[in-house]
């Protein structure tokens, strides 16, 4: 049985209209199924579902109807990636009638009070959790870093129980909310070097495909051993692997992640997993392709200082293949600013914002052969996409948009 609060079950009867009882009923019905005895308010929710490719007719009428009952959110709220660059969607090659439904579903979470940043890296773009905040987060790299990186609590929210937390500033109290399911069940000891954000990545396929929906703790020793802290990038791509090979939603860091110091030693009963190769993981997320016609960097959205990465590495040279950078609008605003959007462009690469890889219609587009240096991306390019991939370093896949053609081996750096 779920206990309300006085507020909470007058919001259930209806006395703040059919909108926010709609959205209560969403809450208290996933507490009754996940077994919650009580809801948390919540700091912030992100909004997936936001693409039209994944929620289609039914799910923009299912919105427009709650938007017309007077859905408003409460808390801060923001969108996840949509499926197309919502100013420059022309250059993607979407059509007509595609951008007029995905503006459809952008001005109705729009009309809602969701902020309009279409991004997965909300963490990036001023929306920076607390320690311990209760979050209503729902893209799955998103929440794996707000949990492991930045400490707050989050489950894998889907997009209208997202939304329903947003409108009632609740969710239930079950999963990640509670201290006793943070706790590693995983002790993964890395024995091999990693160098790149492709090799976090590679190492996050591997281990999401052992641990299921597990929480691994990490421990990097031998020739593994970290000279230097991972970087935002390598943690990000970590997480985003875990989370799309597996079900990874929280992972920790002997040492480095803000709960590992009590999570990994009262872990209890825990299955160790020996990684000392990454090879087994670049083999699985390549097919055997030459020809590469689509380059895509930014998954998860590219930091700043991953667009000037690729705009130092394309200095005074032209892209061959198509080269799709996907980011924030925020990162992509900054590093408009520094210049490295006009060298990239320069180039002939494309800096896209508020859409990704995965959610745009990239099917309808014409493309066959990936080359990307996301594991996240590369894991779903074939399903979600309709693309054979190439997967590795950064060089490799700026080598690959200048050239046309994949080079073997993993480079260094
Ligand atoms: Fe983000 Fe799209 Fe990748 S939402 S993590 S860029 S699949």
């Amino acid at each position: 049985m779920v206990r309300l609060t006085q507020d909470e079950r007058a919001m259930l009867a209806g006395d703040q209209g059919p909108a926010v009882q709609k959205a209560m009923q969403m809450v208290n019905a996933l507490a009754t199924i996940f077994e919650a005895d009580h809801l948390v308010p919540v700091a912030s929710a992100q909004i997936a579902g936001v693409s039209y490719k994944n929620l289609g007719p039914a799910g923009l009428s299912f919105l427009e109807e709650w938007a017309a009952q007077g859905a408003r959110v409460r808390i801060p709220a923001f969108m996840n990636p949509a499926g197309m660059d919502l100013e420059r969607w022309r250059e993607m090659g979407i059509s007509e009638q595609f951008a007029r439904q995905q503006r459809r579903v952008v001005q109705v979470l729009a009309s809602m009070g969701v902020e309009q940043s279409c991004t997965c890296t909300p963490y990036l773009a001023g929306h920076v959790p607390e320690a311990g905040d209760h979050l209503a987060w729902s893209e799955s790299s998103a929440v794996s870093y707000a949990n492991s990186v930045l400490g707050a609590r989050t489950n894998r929210e889907g997009g209208p129980s997202a939304l329903a937390a947003a409108i009632t500033g609740r969710t239930a109290a079950y999963g990640l909310h509670l201290d006793s399911n943070r706790r590693a069940t995983h002790r993964v000891t890395v024995r091999c070097t990693l160098k790149s954000e492709a090799d976090f990545g590679a190492l996050g396929y591997w281990v999401g495909q052992q641990v299921a929906d597990g929480v691994p703790c990490f421990r990097f020793v031998g020739e593994g051993r970290l000279t230097q802290p991972p970087t935002q990038e390598q943690l990000m791509a970590l997480g985003a692997a875990m989370a799309a090979s597996g079900a990874v939603a929280l992972y920790h860091i002997e040492g480095m992640t803000p709960e590992a110091g009590h999570a990994c030693t009262e872990a209890g009963d825990i299955m160790p997993i020996e990684v000392g190769d990454l090879s087994p993981a670049y083999d699985a997320l390549n097919h055997p392709l030459d020809d590469i016609d689509l380059v895509s960097l930014g998954c998860p959205h590219s930091t700043v200082a991953d667009l000037e990465r690729v705009a130092r590495l394309l200095e005074g040279r032209r892209v061959r293949a198509a080269l799709w950078i996907t980011t924030s609008r925020y990162a992509r605003r900054v590093a408009e600013q520094q210049g490295w959007v006009q060298r990239i462009e320069t180039a002939g690469g494309h800096v896209f914002s508020d859409t990704c890889l995965v959610v745009a219609p990239i099917e309808e587009l014409g493309f066959r052969a990936l080359a990307t240096n996301s594991a996240k991306a590369a894991f779903y390019s074939p399903s979600h996409s309709g693309l054979q991939r190439r997967f590795g370093r950064l060089q490799q896949c700026i080598e690959a948009a200048l050239t046309g053609r994949w080079s073997g081996g993993r480079l260094d750096g």
